[in-house]
């Protein structure tokens, strides 16, 4: 299949357009380098031998994104583009909900001309909200979300959702990810947030490779085993992996269908210290901080369904996410930058 990946430059896009091309299927990148750079198609290209199509495009202009329809016949598309800091939806909410719900609009509409009927979209653990039970399950109704980037993601998963109804033709995958962090096992892709990083992983290889001083850790009294949050840690391959899954169910699949992509086993913020320390034999530096606003003390993912119906399951550990992380970070200490000074 020709696959299109909408904000395919990024994280989670890079390792997918590589497990994609790897499987066989073709490529096109759409994506406008908000938070991403070209030099990610690049190294696409560089370690699968293939060749990528690529559009520097903001997918909510429906003009870019009907020419990337004409110029390509496209089977499936995957919805990566979105604005993802928490803490930034908070203080630009319009931006969040514009640039997250126009681009889904957008595309939905542009399928729809084309007649493209798959659609597998980047959802989030965040949709089960505060109310629900851990391990969740997706069976489980959405729930309230702490904050605007949460709840862009809950209205377009509502969004597909009635698309879909009204279209018997659509197919939507929503693909709920816990929490994505490693590299691929190469080095040559990996995460590359812009700016002083909002999640722990990228923060940590940042400390590793000194670009920051220390680690805070946002609380140490929760009610968990060491007082500080648990999370579903996944690598990204492995996330990249269900998504070339999701890609082939939606082939034969009707309506909508829900996954989610985690390993079921939660780690606490010192288990990740730790374990980074342990696999690349680095000291992290950190102190103990207060709380951070909005975070919950610990869930986990109930990833039954995947392995039951895409035969999906998590093959690596926490270890060899902490290791592909230094691989990545160490080989590109400033990301796809190059040079020194540009981050704050
Ligand atoms: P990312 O920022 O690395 O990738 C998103 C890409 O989309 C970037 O390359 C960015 O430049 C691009 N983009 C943003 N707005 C665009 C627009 N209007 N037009 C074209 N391109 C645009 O983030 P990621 O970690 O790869 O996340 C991918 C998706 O997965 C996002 O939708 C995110 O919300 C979701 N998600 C991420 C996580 C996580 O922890 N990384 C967890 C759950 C869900
Ligand atoms: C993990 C743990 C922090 C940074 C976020 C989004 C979620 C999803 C994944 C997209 C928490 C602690 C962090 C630091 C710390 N994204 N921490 N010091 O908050 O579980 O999930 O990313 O959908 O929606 O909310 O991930 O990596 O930010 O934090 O102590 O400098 O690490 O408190 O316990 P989170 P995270």
């Amino acid at each position: 299949m020709t696959v299109l990946l909408a904000g395919g430059a990024g994280y989670i896009g890079s390792h997918t357009a590589v497990e994609l091309l790897n499987a066989g299927h073709e490529v096109v990148i759409a994506d406008d380098y908000s938070n991403s750079c070209p030099e990610a198609v690049n190294r696409i290209e560089e370690l699968t031998g293939k060749k990528v199509v690529s559009y520097e495009a903001d997918v909510k202009d429906a003009e870019a994104v009907r020419k990337i329809f004409a110029e390509n016949k496209i089977d499936c598309v995957i919805h990566f583009a979105g604005l993802k800091a928490v803490g930034e939806s908070v203080q630009q909410p319009v931006r969040y909900y514009r640039n997250n719900i126009d681009t889904t609009l957008t595309l939905l509409e542009c399928m729809k001309e084309a007649g493209v009927h798959r659609f597998v979209f980047s959802s989030s653990a965040t949709v089960y909200g505060e109310e629900n039970k851990i391990p969740y399950v997706e069976t489980m109704k959405r729930g309230s979300c702490s904050n605007p980037y949460g709840w862009t993601k809950v209205m377009m998963e509502e969004i597909l959702e009635d698309a879909a109804k009204a279209d018997p033709e659509l197919t939507v995958v929503l693909l709920r990810y816990f929490n994505p962090i490693g590299a691929h096992e190469s080095g040559r892709i990996g995460e590359d947030p812009q700016g002083i990083p909002n999640n722990l992983m990228p923060y940590i290889a940042q400390v590793a490779v000194g670009r920051r001083d220390h680690l805070t850790i946002f609380g140490d009294d929760y009610p968990t085993p060491d007082g500080t949050c648990r999370r579903d840690y996944i690598h990204v391959m492995d996330l990249a992996d269900g998504h070339v899954r999701a890609v082939n169910y939606a082939k034969d699949a009707k309506g909508v269908t829900v996954f989610n992509l985690g390993t079921g086993t939660p780690y606490s913020v010192l288990d990740i210290v730790h374990t980074f320390e342990d696999a690349n034999g680095i000291k992290i530096a950190y102190e103990m901080g207060p709380r951070r606003a909005g975070d919950l003390p610990e869930f986990w993912a109930d990833s039954n369904k995947a392995t039951q119906v895409l035969s999906w399951e998590a093959k690596r550990n926490l270890q060899d996410m902490c290791r592909d992380t230094w691989n990545w970070q160490k080989q590109n200490p400033n990301g796809y930058r190059q040079g020194l000074g540009e981050d704050k």
